[in-house]
């Protein structure tokens, strides 16, 4: 590093999607506050979170990451996270299942609030306005004075998040996250539907499994790794000022350590390597995701990779391939071999939505579910040739029955689109098409274990 590096260091690099606050003083006093707040993960956990990449990067764990776009304030509820953490848990033990190995959890959760977007403005009916950023930056509502940049929204982003941890720490230790009552959600899940009978039969084996394991004296009783999970919080880091607030140095060893959440991602557009995100991201011990696009030169990503994990640390970096799947067979193999042959150690994960979104027939941002499945299916085989690990999957998705994209076992055309769309960013998976994908991604992984 040329110079000692510090959590404002960014402040002197060029920043790419950031907000220009008006009221300086008020940004101020936000950020004095957020300052002398406890932050929202410990060190502690985000080392553990480093150590569990670590066994996927070497093939021994398989990463699930998901959760909304843009988490919002208006939409914030207890059933609401409920609801999205029990359809990541249904799907977590589906992979587990298929891949004979451990699954690494971590929610697009309690943080996920500031949206990178491709045009500074946009039109709605008829006006021109300046274009929404997610909760954390300004307001959803289409008026000018809605869309400035408001500081104290930070406020409120780490006030949501802290409340949405502490009750995901509650899932996740204290019985809800048994996998007696989970397998029983994926059974009911599968009954009923004509498309899912085949499912019913691998959530069938599970329920083998699982009264083998009892019946050898090993149930949820007596094992804490049956009665509940380890589940880890991640979200972009956009806004540079929340994210600097909340840095803390790491009492045991000294380190700077990211506190608004255990994992957190560079996006496809801030990722330049002179820039202020790519300076922040590098100086902080957590675990750190890298979004792929198109638009990344291998020999770039080989630089970024150097300066984000310069000491190839097992686990410190994940990079998450969003190209889409008309694309992923002309970018995903020449930065693998990139990689492979500057020996990075890196974690490899994809991202089947964000390279796959489409406009409908009747003007809804959708994204195909076949499409999703294909650039999933060419992820597992271009590793495969290449001879890397396919560590995980990264998903936007949310526990209710929305309809957002199209397809899946329920069919969902363009004409279904306006019933449920209420996503404030891009469309998710609704909780059927996540565990339905879940069991594709179950099978690919089976395919693996039978070929090592
Ligand atoms: C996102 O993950 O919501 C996102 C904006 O992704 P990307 O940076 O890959 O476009
Ligand atoms: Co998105």
């Amino acid at each position: 590093m040329d110079e000692v590096w510090k959590k404002s260091s960014w402040r002197i690099k060029k920043k790419h999607q950031m907000p220009d606050y008006e009221d300086k003083d008020q940004l101020n006093k936000v950020v004095n506050s957020l300052c002398s707040l406890p932050p929202l993960v410990f060190a502690g956990e985000v080392r553990n979170l480093k150590n569990d990449l670590a066994k996927v990067e070497s093939g021994k764990a398989f990463l699930l990451q998901g959760g909304d776009c843009a988490e919002s304030f208006e939409e914030f509820s207890a059933d609401l996270i409920r609801d999205t953490f029990k359809v990541l848990l249904k799907m977590a033990v589906v992979l587990t299942f298929g891949g004979k190995k451990p699954v690494v959890k971590i929610g697009r959760m309690a943080g996920q609030f500031a949206k990178p977007r491709s045009s500074d403005f946009e039109i709605i009916n008829g006006q021109k306005l300046p274009s929404y950023r997610g909760d954390i930056i300004n307001d959803i509502s289409p008026t000018v004075k809605d869309r400035i940049p408001n500081p104290e929204r930070m406020l409120k982003a780490y006030t949501q998040s802290s409340a949405s941890l502490n009750l995901l720490r509650a899932f996740s230790q204290g019985g809800f996250a048994d996998i007696s009552r989970v397998h029983s959600w994926v059974l009911e899940s599968t009954k009923g539907e004509d498309g899912y009978k085949k499912f019913f039969e691998l959530a069938t084996k599970i329920t083998n499994a699982l009264e083998f394991m009892s019946a050898a004296g090993v149930n949820s009783n007596n094992s804490d790794s049956l009665s509940k999970v380890d589940f880890y919080t991640s979200h972009e880091a956009l806004l540079l000022e929340y994210e600097e607030a909340l840095c803390r140095e790491d009492s045991t060893t000294g380190l700077p350590v990211a506190g608004s959440g255990h994992m957190i991602w560079i996006g496809d557009r801030t990722r330049q390597i002179d820039g202020a995100h790519v300076e922040f991201c590098k100086g902080v011990q957590n675990p750190i995701g890298l979004k792929c696009g198109p638009s990344l030169d291998p020999d770039e990503l080989v630089h970024l990779c150097q300066i984000l994990n310069p000491k190839n640390e097992p686990g410190r970096l994940t990079l998450i391939t969003r190209f889409g799947s008309d694309k992923i067979a002309e970018h995903l193999p020449k930065i693998i071999k990139a990689v492979n042959n500057a020996k990075l150690r890196t974690v490899w994960c994809c991202d089947p939505m964000h390279g796959n979104t489409i406009k409908s027939s009747n003007g809804f941002k959708t994204r195909p579910f076949s499409k999703i499945l294909d650039e999933v299916k060419s992820f597992f085989k271009i590793h495969m040739n290449e001879g890397t690990f396919p560590g995980g999957v990264h998903v936007e998705m949310t526990g209710k029955d929305v309809t957002e994209c199209t397809g899946g076992i329920k069919l969902i055309n363009d004409n279904d689109l306006s019933s449920r769309y209420h996503t404030a960013c891009d469309p998710r998976l609704n909780a059927s098409q996540s565990l339905e994908l879940a069991f594709l991604i179950a099978e690919e992984l089976e395919s693996l274990v039978n070929n090592s």
